[in-house]
């Protein structure tokens, strides 16, 4: 939160930013509040921290400061916000774990207002021991002294804001001026100074040391340049007033300005609604937006429409620019060099026949660019309403914004026609179509629909709007949301705590920012911070690498590369074909060639990327096709069968044949790799830090690597910032560099991986593709199933192979298939090397079995609902993998649970019903099942130990060899601790993960983790107790306290190791010869969602959400039931949002938040409705409880189905009635152009062109596309690999 003193209203201002966009210098004269300054467990919480805490609104915690500060900010401004204000502030905020309802519960929990204005309306049944927070408590009866108190000193001394300042760094300068006068004497002096406002976007290169000149000219507190103004003839607005104070003015001068003035304020609010976030828009100016000239900023589209006019002014000379004069969008103005500045820009107030509208089309609502936006000004002749003057712009379609006032005779008073589509399609398309850009046919069916909402608007606005098109004006926008979860507690018997809805064990020091992430650990004053050098080809052989311009910087120590290894250079889980370093030849952008040791990571980041690399190019292959074509594969095929398929499908009444693709999924968690390697002064004996979900993998690695033994190496890490099976192969690659250098050096090294390194070099989720054959009878029931499954694997083998067992898992149930055969193949690719992603290939399997569900419905015409309930596996039944008996099976409970609460049978009515009456919306809902099997099929790695000591005082120290990365096992472990030695919980503390503590640690994943390591714990704490069983007898009432004391006395000891291995089979599984039981137990669970499209745009909304589970007698609903949302919600962005794609280079194009696109707040379901099963059959392993970390992830694909169905509602309007297959993931592009409408089919045509367009371009070299690229869509495009 960044706190000023406004003179003007004499009160303090306070807003909150993102660190990452505010250089230092432009915070002089204000105030920051960080998380520590809200509060901490020493003096206390604030209600802010205390509802996140008890309302379970964290997992792993690593974006909960930022929550906290977000929720902070908007109270402290806003003693009365409403649930509008809250979801709103919360788009800016992105948590991976929590599917964000219980962070929405905390702050309408929190909320200062203290009138339930925010509108609580989640329900939490049965929670009979559940804590209720206290309403009362808000913030305005809180004890004031826990607010940070503004500095007076920043309040009395005007000189903060009145004076000009000069800063001077090592790299560049950094000028405050205070008036235009002194601004221009400034670029005087420094022609080539760049001016700045509120550097969200040229921060990257100031960042980055990009800026042309050293002079920087930071223009915000210009006195001329913060005119606002309102006059009955326009709004005058100064270059330097941010998004969110012009949102403020207009809300007020809205307050007293006539109705047509009216229609144009809010025509401009609407075009500031979504652009960026709240935490952009406190410092982006209106000044910086329109000098950035980008392809896609709103508002300048906007005012292009609007006739803004922009008011430019040198030292000696003033000019005015219409902002849509071509000279000034095609060539801009200002600039180093120039002397101009934009002081102001004058928007035009409408007049009583004028109408302005803005639309914009995002990817993902809230926190993105638009894919087109739109603005339209019209003005109609006054009694005739004949067309008088248009201008409708369209932004990033082209690179630049570009209007069109010609549309030919329009008659704003009839009715859209066909024709009138046609027209206005054919003039839009002639006007772009030799763009080059993505998705171009889309872009020009979005602009096309966006004038088509234009007409309809203002038929509205004319009172001349009737017919069934009306519902193409209605929102696709969640909000007001609503939740409720279900669930039993058991009353609280004495310290009995397991099934109690307890909150995580490090939830308090999360909120106050005290948690100690890994590359939070203080800096040691010898250390030396690591930066890799990238790979920029996807394929090719190293002929030179010099570091000699990296290494003549001052403080670079040193390049390291191979020949460094002094033990073994790969490693892998299964083959050991995965290198350290590149040897002689690289496998994929972004491989590992060296790595620059140097004082700082600034300077260590900025050296990598001075490393000369030369190469010659080879052949790269990059997707399944490629491979498949060019015989790329890892030499592990796989097949699992029974019965004999050939046969029966010969002998199936009928059979149908298809394709399905999946795609792949970055994990996104929040904290990037990490790590920390301290050597120690003897024996060669290293302490290794490390943000890694496989400690024992790092340890037996690194020895590898350095050639030393195990017991000299000990890796630990706190906690994780989010895993997802991320956090596994990966860390020992960052560590064991990190190892080498540190050994070499013999002093600390510290690796960190920057976002975009991270999103773009790492593994991540297998992309797949499926042709299958399936027989059945005209009733639905399945007689068998053939498939060929090819996995994307990318260049090293990795867990690729169990990857694919566990897809082909996912496809064998819960659907009986009596015969089954699938043959998978990994599709070697020149790519980062795809290994562990939440659900571990069964999100895929599942993706691909419910959409051969669907596919067969469709078939045979009948309800895919029927197909599923009729080939449910059931008690005694066997699966495909070794026969598993089935025991205890829950899942048609389940799914009759789910249409009982989402009302399945009356809703599918209710949505044929609205399919039919709208024409430009439309409905689907869909169900999907889960089958998971716990505990893992190779034996080896089903066990665990725990070590559990016990000092004098009574409390107990429990280490055991799971990570926590927000799924809660350590909460979960302590729970069992409390349960077993019968003490209060707040007598077990949960030490650090380190291998020096428990050995040969199985790795925390597969959903597995509490049950093993819980199990481990129990076994210890009852070999205490065992031991302490003759002191009790004789002194049955003593305390706990007086019995631990009494058995130091009696000197029997007070520590224990526990190991468990859990009993549920006699022998293990086999996944080779496919005998053996599966696993341990399953998990089930159904979800039904309902979901509605827009037609015209592709946008899509999640109206409800239900799921059913049965995670046994849970150890902590509380826990499960965010795993559940949370994991249900990655679901979601992988089958909708969560796009990755190759530029032909093989390069991701991703590389952040803003352009890859995991679920935010406005994308989770308007209801979201979460049942533990109540009817569990038992099963499990710890106390009846069930693993659920993954299972809820698949539910996911019940989102794709629903819009499948809403799709093919609007195809039957068309008169398509086939079965359409949906993209995966099936973005806004996809849904839209399939709608199939006269629209999107007049634009069909334009793929042709484009295709032409493609071969003309191919001859520029790849350097130039990418240039073109960056320059004409500029955040399309990212650093390359060796920038950040
Ligand atoms: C996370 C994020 C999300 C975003 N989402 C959206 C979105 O959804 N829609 C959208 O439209 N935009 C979006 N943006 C872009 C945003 O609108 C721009 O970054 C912002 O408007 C730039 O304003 P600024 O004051 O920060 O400009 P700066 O970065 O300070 O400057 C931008 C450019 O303008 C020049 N300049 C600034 N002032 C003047 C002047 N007075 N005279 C001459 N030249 C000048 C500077 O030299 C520089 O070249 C997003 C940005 C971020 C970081
Ligand atoms: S708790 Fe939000 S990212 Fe983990």
């Amino acid at each position: 939160m960044v706190s000023h003193f406004d003179r003007g209203s004499n009160s303090v201002r306070h807003f909150s930013t993102n660190a990452c966009l505010v250089p230092i210098c432009y915070l002089h004269g204000m105030a920051v509040t960080t998380v520590e300054g809200v509060g901490s467990t020493k003096n206390g919480l604030h209600i802010i921290q205390k509802s996140l805490v008890e309302s379970h609104g964290l997992q792993c915690g690593f974006c909960t400061p930022g929550m906290v500060m977000t929720m902070y900010t908007l109270c402290r401004n806003n003693p009365n916000p409403t649930q509008g204000d809250l979801e709103r502030v919360l788009e800016g905020n992105l948590c991976r774990c929590t599917g964000y309802r219980p962070i929405l519960d905390a702050f309408k929990k929190s909320c200062p207002c203290g009138l339930n204005l925010c509108n609580q309306e989640t329900k939490t049944e049965d929670v009979k021991s559940d804590e209720k927070i206290d309403v009362d408590q808000t913030l305005k009866k809180k004890d004031g002294t826990q607010d940070v108190i503004f500095p007076s000193e920043l309040k009395l001394n005007t000189d903060y804001a009145d004076k000009s300042v000069l800063f001077t760094g090592e790299k560049y300068a950094w000028a405050r001026p205070i008036t235009l006068a002194e601004t221009f004497q400034l670029m005087q002096n420094y022609p080539d100074a760049t001016l700045v406002m509120g550097c969200t976007y040229i921060g990257y290169q100031l960042k980055n040391y990009r800026l042309k000149s050293d002079m920087v000219i930071c223009c915000t507190n210009v006195k001329e340049l913060n005119v606002l103004k309102a006059s009955d003839k326009d709004l005058e607005i100064g270059a330097a007033v941010t998004f969110s104070s012009l949102e403020s003015f207009l809300n007020e001068t809205m307050k007293s300005a006539k109705e047509p003035q009216q229609r144009g304020i809010r025509s401009m609010l609407s075009a500031l609604r979504w652009l960026a976030i709240d935490q952009v828009r406190n410092i982006a100016t209106i000044g910086g937006h329109v000098m950035s000239k980008a392809p896609n900023h709103d508002l300048q589209t906007f005012l292009m429409a609007a006739g803004a006019k922009l008011n430019f002014q040198s030292k000696d000379t003033k000019s005015s620019w219409y902002a849509y004069d071509n000279k000034f969008v095609q060539n801009g103005r200002g600039g180093p060099g120039s002397g101009e500045v934009l002081v102001s820009i004058s928007v035009p107030m409408l007049s009583e026949d004028e109408y302005l509208y803005f639309f914009k089309q995002p990817h993902r609502r809230g926190m993105d660019y638009a894919i087109v936006n739109t603005g339209a000004y019209v003005k109609l002749k006054s009694k005739s309403r004949e067309l008088e003057n248009l201008r409708v712009c369209f932004g990033n379609i082209a690179s630049h914004p570009r209007v069109i006032s010609n549309f030919g005779t329009l008659d704003f008073t009839k009715q859209w026609t066909d024709d009138v589509i046609s027209g206005i399609a054919s003039i839009i398309e002639n006007e772009f179509k030799t763009s080059e850009t993505d998705h171009l046919q889309y872009k020009l069916t979005l602009a096309t629909g966006f004038f088509f909402k234009f007409y309809l608007r203002l038929q509205e606005d004319l009172k001349v709007l009737n017919g069934n098109d009306r519902c193409a004006l209605e929102d696709t926008i969640n909000e007001g949301f609503k939740s409720g979860q279900y669930y039993d507690v058991p009353n609280k018997e004495g310290n009995i705590i397991i099934h109690q809805p307890t909150p995580h064990t490090s939830a308090q020091p999360i909120t106050t920012g005290e948690a100690i992430f890994v590359d939070d650990i203080p800096e040691f004053s010898n250390e030396l911070f690591l930066a890799h050098v990238l790979s920029e080809k996807a394929h090719a052989k190293v002929i030179s690498i010099d570091p000699t311009p990296a290494l003549e910087l001052p403080g670079v120590v040193d390049y390291i590369d191979h020949k460094d290894v002094p033990g073994h250079q790969t490693y892998g889980m299964m083959i050991k074909d995965t290198k350290l370093f590149a040897d002689g030849e690289v496998l994929f952008i972004g491989q590992t060639i060296g790595a620059i040791l140097a004082t700082s990571r600034e300077l260590a980041r900025r050296a990598s990327k001075m490393v000369k690399v030369t190469y010659e190019e080879l052949p790269a292959v990059f997707t399944i096709d490629e491979s498949i074509k060019s015989s790329s594969f890892i030499p592990m095929p796989y097949k699992l069968e029974r019965g004999d398929v050939d046969k029966a499908l010969q002998e199936a009444e009928m059979t149908l044949e298809g394709e399905i693709e999946t795609g792949s999924q970055e994990h996104f968690y929040l904290e990037p790799h990490t790590c920390l390697v301290v050597p120690k002064k003897e024996h060669d004996e290293l302490e290794i830090y490390t943000s890694s979900q496989a400690l024992h993998e790092v340890q037996a690695e690194v020895s590898l690597f350095l050639h030393i033994p195990r017991h000299k190496i000990v890796t630990k890490v706190k906690r994780l910032g989010g895993g997802f099976g991320g956090k596994a192969s990966d860390t020992v690659h960052n560590t064991g560099v990190a190892a080498i250098a540190a050994f070499k050096h013999g002093v600390p090294v510290r690796s960190t991986y920057d976002r975009a390194r991270d999103l773009r070099f790492t593994g991540k989720r297998h992309g797949t593709k499926t042709m299958y054959k399936a027989g059945f009878d005209k009733n639905g029931k399945l007689s068998v199933l053939h498939a060929d499954l090819y996995c994307n694997a990318g260049w090293a083998t990795d867990s690729s192979p169990f990857v694919g067992v566990w897809v082909i898992m996912a496809m064998s149930m819960p659907y009986n298939f009596p015969h089954f055969r699938v043959n998978s193949t990994l599709c070697k690719t020149n790519i980062p090397s795809n290994g562990a992603m939440r659900g571990f290939g069964a999100p895929q399997g599942t993706f691909i079995r419910e959409h051969i569900i669907t596919d067969i419905a469709k078939y045979l015409d009948m309800d895919p609902q029927k197909i599923r309930e009729i080939n449910l596996y059931k008690e005694g039944e066997t699966i495909v993998h070794g026969n598993t008996e089935i025991e205890e099976i829950t899942l048609s409970t389940c799914m009759d649970k789910v249409k009982e609460q989402s009302n399945f049978e009356s809703v599918k009515a209710e949505i044929a019903e609205f399919n039919r009456s709208k024409k430009w919306k439309k409905r689907g809902m869909a169900i999907c099942n889960v089958m998971f099997p716990m505990g893992y099929p190779p034996i080896v790695i089903n066990q665990a130990g725990a070590l559990v000591l016990i000092y004098l005082d009574g409390s107990v120290l429990v280490s055991h060899g799971g990570i926590d990365m927000g799924q809660g096992v350590h909460v979960k472990c302590a729970q069992v601790a409390a349960t077993v030695l019968n003490v209060p919980l707040e007598k077990i503390h949960i030490a650090e993960t380190s291998i020096d503590k428990v050995p040969n640690t199985t790795e925390s994943g597969g959903s597995y983790v509490a049950d093993l390591n819980a199990g481990a714990i129990k076994v210890a704490c009852e070999t205490i107790l065992e031991r302490l069983e003759p002191l009790k007898k004789k002194k049955p009432d003593a305390t706990w306290e007086e019995l631990v004391s009494s058995a130091y006395n009696e000197r029997i000891s007070l520590s224990a190791a526990g190991y468990y291995t859990p009993t549920g089979r006699k022998n293990y599984h086999d996944i080779m010869k496919n005998i053996g039981p599966l696993c341990e137990y399953f998990t089930y669970g159904t979800a039904c969602s309902q979901v509605e499209i827009d037609c015209l745009t592709g946008e899509h909304r999640l109206l409800r959400t239900d799921i059913v589970m049965d995670v046994g007698k849970s150890l902590n609903p509380a826990i499960d039931v965010g795993q559940i949302e949370g994991g249900f919600m990655m679901g979601c962005g992988m089958v909708t949002s969560e796009y990755l794609s190759l530029n032909q280079k093989g390069f991701i194009d991703q590389y952040g938040p803003v352009n890859y696109k995991v679920p935010g707040i406005r994308n989770i379901p308007q209801e979201f409705h979460v049942s533990l099963l109540k009817e569990v059959k038992g099963g499990g392993s710890i106390y009846s409880s069930k693993g659920i970390g993954e299972p809820p992830l698949l539910l996911g694909a019940c989102v794709h189905l629903a819009l499948k169905e809403a799709i093919m509602a609007a195809r039957a309007d068309h008169g398509l009635n086939d079965n359409y297959r949906l993209p995966c993931p099936a973005t806004p592009d996809k849904i839209r152009l399939a709608c199939a409408d006269p629209v999107s089919k007049k634009h069909h045509d334009i793929n042709e062109i484009k295709k032409i367009l493609t071969t003309i371009s191919s001859e520029l070299t790849i350097e130039n596309k990418i240039e073109h690229r960056r320059t004409h869509s500029k955040l399309e495009v990212g650093p390359s690999a060796q920038e950040e």
